[in-house]
């Protein structure tokens, strides 16, 4: 099926079961909690494992001069010692206009040069893991350094504008910005800095690689198995046939895990050339490096508004950097395209190359930290106007997408500004910085919108019933602790009529049905439909087998009745079973109307009059993000998206050693994300919403939304507390001391 028009209504507007919403138990919990769901590293297969680990450099542009690696072979249990001087032959890197960054092909010890700190420069495997971690250390490598360039600030004059990416442009024009924002009566005009982050996703990355008639089995941790697969098979220049990979547990993607890296491909290459299983995973601090993070960014927004704060011009600028070798850009701009009306519009991106690892997704790319920007300068134009922030947006609600020209879908975020504001108590809130106290704590409110864009991607999916009446679902899918499996489960026991139990969900192996994958909160839309789909085909295969018309069938407790018959599926099944296919593609609702997920957030934080010392209190986002499948799992993805929102508001921040191009603060000791105790109460709710332009479920994306604008909900809250206004994130207590005191005269 392809989502050319409005989804009619279906089955799962039906719900018969009324398992659609229903806060179901993860599937997969007991297995998790009782450790029988085996991520990456703990995989068994294929026989006894060698284990590699990876010695990464300690420079951040150069080349390998020399190295030894006579102590290493000669170390108890090496059984392997490769360098660039030895490593096989593999593709180059790229290409960079590949329509999937995540394919591509990324080559591991191809050459001396070395392009980043953290960069494979040798791989050693051995019998034991702690052989080969012994062993990597007498590895001796005498490196030709080069001259680098690290910091964005510095080299902003060498900013290019990067091609588009992810199919948006990268800049875009409406109207006559200059003269509207010259001409308005009440400006804005500032400038927020957010600081380089990375995943800190808690299952580090790890491979089990081995090969068996010309064919390799890769057990990793990857949210996109096709891509993956197309990278491993671009990479050794091998048929993407003779590469399965396999992610059926997931500790956390985040983003992290959208491409693959070097312990996928050296584990591959050395598995194949001592024909037996190679094990590798990364340390927690090579992973900051290894892997991929968050670019730091530099934000400047513009808003020109009449004294009524009717926006008449609005501008986002956002500079981030790439890898030297790599095209990525931060598009914290993106979300300013559609969230406000205002006829002058004016958003860019420019990157700048810079000798630091490659920057890349990481937790709602682009909105996350854009909208740490545009939501507090919204609040700082709603300050200068004396209007209430919750007043101005309402003020600013656009009938249409303002750049795109089409309507929306459906988009309320009226409904939750409105609903979270009674819910919070917002008319509590003072307006005037500095006027509740709580002991020695400010305590102050502050809102922001969320928005996050709503894709459907191409889909594929298998549906088997068996005579047992059992349905097997098969799908290149993953689950990335999203709830992929137990959402999946619902929607196919809801299609079949079936319980929950009689559904197996088989997913995590790119042998099975093409899927997108889990990325850009695509997923369960995506794989989602597709499954759709594949049982409504089945369904159809059913009724017929029944001798009655589908539309007249209904599907309920393990049978399909219609017409004065009845028949259990297990019996239509027959002894052979019954199979069916589906799949969903992209169409036209997706180019005739602007597709988002919407949110408001509250918080109420305190700040330490004393101290600067900054301490969530509470926090509540209302979303209105389409059907919701599973309301637990739902409003868990929603939390946790809102946590990471204060992790960048307060927390998060790699901090670069401009000397050496690396991060310093490599561990979750020295790279601060929120703990329990950091995070009191945070709920969130979803108002009732159907979306049928989006995909036959109706529903949108809520893997990232809880994120977008959560991070500025908090810095305006600090401001609303102390009345000191940071923009340069994190807002930790050094930069709110100075203010502090000034506000208590000490
Ligand atoms: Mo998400 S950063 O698109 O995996």
């Amino acid at each position: 099926m392809q989502m050319n028009a409005p989804a009619p209504r279906n089955a799962i507007d039906e719900n018969r079961q009324g398992l659609i919403g229903k806060p179901i138990d993860r599937v997969d919990g007991r297995l998790k909690v009782t450790g029988k769901a085996p991520y990456s590293h703990e995989v068994q297969e294929g026989g006894p494992a060698a284990y590699g680990f990876i010695v990464d450099a300690t420079i951040a542009r150069g080349a390998v001069a020399a190295i030894d690696t006579a102590a290493a072979e000669r170390a108890p249990g090496v059984l392997l010692v490769m360098t660039h001087k030895n490593a096989p032959r593999q593709a180059q890197w790229g290409p960079l206009d590949t329509p999937d960054r995540y394919a591509r092909a990324s080559p591991q010890l191809g050459s001396d040069r070395v392009e980043h700190y953290g960069q494979a420069v040798a791989f050693v495997v051995a019998q034991t893991v702690e052989q080969a971690r012994a062993a990597a250390r007498l590895v001796n490598v005498r490196y030709a350094p080069e001259a680098t360039e690290l910091e964005l600030e510095r080299h902003l004059g060498q900013a290019e504008k990067p091609p588009e990416q992810f199919g948006q442009k990268t800049d875009s024009y409406v109207g006559d910005f200059d003269a509207a924002f010259a001409a308005a009566a009440v400006k804005v005009d500032s400038r927020y800095t957010t600081p380089f982050e990375v995943h800190a996703q808690m299952e580090p990355h790890a491979t089990v690689a081995y090969w068996k008639d010309g064919k390799v089995t890769i057990h990793c941790s990857a949210q996109l198995l096709k891509s993956a697969q197309k990278a491993v098979a671009s990479t050794l220049q091998i048929s993407p046939s003779k590469v399965r990979i396999v992610s059926r547990y997931i500790g956390g993607g985040f983003g992290g895990k959208l491409p693959i890296y070097g312990d996928v491909m050296l584990s591959a290459m050395a598995s194949r050339q001592l024909g037996r299983p190679v094990k590798t995973a990364l340390t927690r601090q090579q992973m900051f490096h290894f892997t991929t993070h968050r670019s730091n960014t530099i934000q400047r927004i513009r808003l020109g508004a009449g004294a009524d704060g009717v926006l008449t011009a609005i501008a986002h600028e956002t500079w981030s950097h790439s890898a030297r070798f790599d095209n990525f850009f931060e598009n914290a701009s993106m979300q300013t395209r559609s969230l406000y009306a205002a006829p002058n519009r004016l958003t860019t991106h420019r990157s700048v190359k810079l000798d630091l690892p490659i920057s890349d997704s990481t937790r709602a790319p682009g909105e996350a930290v854009g909208m740490m920007a545009l939501e507090q300068a919204i609040d700082e134009l709603a300050e200068k106007l004396a209007i209430d922030p919750i007043e101005l947006r309402l003020r600013n609600e656009p009938a249409k997408d303002p750049e795109l020209g089409v309507p929306y879908s459906t988009r309320n975020l009226v409904g939750c500004l409105q609903e979270g504001a009674k819910r919070f108590g917002w008319a509590a809130r003072k307006a005037k910085p500095a006027s509740t106290t709580d002991g020695r704590w400010w305590v102050g409110m502050g809102v922001a919108a969320a928005t996050r864009g709503n894709l459907l991607m191409p889909s594929k999916c298998l549906v088997a019933l068996d005579r047992n009446g059992t349905l097997t679902v098969r799908m290149a899918m993953t689950d990335i602790g999203t709830g992929s499996y137990t959402v999946f489960t619902q929607v196919a026991a809801e299609m079949l009529g079936l319980p929950m139990e009689r559904v197996r969900m088989e997913l995590g192996d790119s042998e099975f049905p093409d899927t997108p994958g889990s990325g850009g909160s695509f997923g369960a839309a995506s794989a989602g439909s597709g499954l759709f789909d594949a049982c409504t085909q089945l369904r159809a295969k059913l009724a017929r087998r029944l001798g009655v018309d589908v539309a007249a069938a209904s599907f309920e407790g393990g049978r399909v009745s219609g017409a004065s018959r009845s028949d259990s599926l297990a019996a239509l099944a027959g002894a052979v079973g019954l199979e069916a296919t589906g799949e969903v593609k992209p169409g036209t609702m997706a180019k005739q109307y602007s597709q988002q997920a919407y949110g408001a957030h509250f918080a109420e934080v305190g700040v330490n009059m004393d101290s600067g010392e900054v301490k969530l209190r509470r926090m509540l986002g209302v979303f209105a993000a389409g059907r919701i499948l599973n309301d637990k799992m739902a409003r868990s993805q929603a939390t946790g998206a809102m946590i990471w929102g204060v992790g960048s508001a307060l927390f998060e921040d790699a901090v670069l050693d401009p000397r050496f191009g690396c991060f310093v603060n490599n561990d979750l000791a020295g790279y601060h994300v929120p703990c329990h105790a950091d995070i009191p109460a945070v709920e969130a709710h979803f108002l009732q919403e159907v979306d049928d332009k989006t995909n036959p479920l109706k529903i949108k994306g809520v893997g990232e939304l809880g994120v977008c604008g959560a991070g500025g909900a908090v810095a305006n809250a600090v401001y609303n507390a102390c009345g000191v206004r940071v923009r340069d994130f994190p807002i930790t207590l050094d930069k709110l001391l100075s203010g502090v005191g000034r506000l208590t005269g000490e």
